[in-house]
């Protein structure tokens, strides 16, 4: 079960007109979706994206065209919201939401390798139809392209040792699953010591960041997003982890008018085109009652602006 995280959160957040355009960059489950069509009335839009087939497949049945609602599923990476929005003869939209990250769905099917806990070939990839595995890259980058990969993505400070472990095991024998490459980062790192979280975790949010090029697609569909709202359109996102949070942070402040104060008098705005203001100005983080039972909420952060003013 994958159960949407901050769903009133983000509804909230979202819809301003019930007849207007919505788009959900990351469909999952379409728990999220499913919601917000419900909020929409005669002549209102939902557009929903997932690079992954699966997932397409899976909300087709459940998000449906229909009592005046108009649904579009598209099967791509977000990063390229805006050619697909042109393809469709959509100008601007009223709302926009990413949840950021995999679905418990992608977690819980062996066969994607995205999970430690379960032993299958290290795929990791979102869109399973293209580019590079997780396990191509772990056989074959450079001790130097591991380490950087996973100090960068994975912020593991044990980035050199774990890199290092990883080229001499390969050495020996092909990392063909996801249980071999965990055992090897684990030893690396001196086993658990009393951890709660798995040593292996950083490497492979660092492997799956890497394969599906996260950072880049999210910098891009913020990017190209920004001139295709409407005036007090809505973007809202649900982060997972710092780094995700960060650039979605700086993205969003450079939007928002700074006032700084002119040597001749008066003040100037300083922002990037077009202006944004925070719906919250801190990020809203899921309840103790949703933490209770969604675990994946416990990590999420809701970062909210309305484009324009
Ligand atoms: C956390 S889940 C979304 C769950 C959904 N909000 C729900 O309530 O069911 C994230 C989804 O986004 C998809 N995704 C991640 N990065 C993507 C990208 N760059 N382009 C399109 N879809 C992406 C993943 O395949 C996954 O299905």
């Amino acid at each position: 079960m994958h159960i949407p995280v901050m769903l009133n959160e983000c509804l909230e957040a979202l819809i301003t007109d019930p007849k207007g355009i919505y788009v959900d960059g990351t469909l999952g489950n379409g728990g999220h979706s499913a919601e917000m069509l419900k909020q929409l009335d005669d002549g209102g839009m939902l557009i929903g994206f997932d690079r992954d087939i699966d997932a397409i497949e899976r909300v087709q049945e459940k998000l449906k065209s229909g009592e005046g609602r108009r649904v579009e599923l598209v099967h791509d990476n977000y990063a390229n919201m805006a050619e697909q929005l042109d393809r469709l003869g959509i100008q601007k939209v009223n709302g926009l939401l990413l949840d950021l990250g995999v679905s418990s769905f992608q977690l819980d099917i062996a066969e994607r390798g995205f999970s430690f806990m379960k032993d299958a070939p290290i795929d990791m990839r979102m869109d399973q139809q293209a580019g590079q595995t997780a396990g191509e890259l772990v056989n074959t980058a450079s001790e130097q392209e591991l380490a950087d990969i996973i100090y960068r993505y994975g912020e593991d400070r044990a980035s050199r040792r774990i890199a290092r472990a990883i080229v001499e095991a390969r050495s020996k024998v092909e990392i063909a699953t996801t249980l071999q490459l965990a055992g090897i980062v684990e030893r690396a790192k001196g086993g658990r010591k009393g951890k709660k979280t798995h040593p292996a975790t950083q490497t492979f949010q660092a492997l799956r960041m890497a394969v599906n090029d996260e950072l880049a697609g999210i910098e891009q569909v913020l990017e190209t997003m920004m001139d295709r709202m409407v005036e007090g359109g809505r973007m809202a996102v649900l982060t997972f982890h710092s780094l995700e949070d960060r650039l979605v942070k700086q993205f969003f402040a450079r939007h928002v008018p700074r006032e700084e104060s002119l040597q001749e008098g008066g003040v100037k705005r300083i922002f990037e085109e077009p202006p944004a203001k925070w719906i919250w100005k801190k990020p809203l983080i899921a309840t103790d009652e949703e933490q209770a039972v969604n675990p994946r909420s416990r990590s999420a952060k809701l970062r909210a602006v309305e484009v324009g003013g």
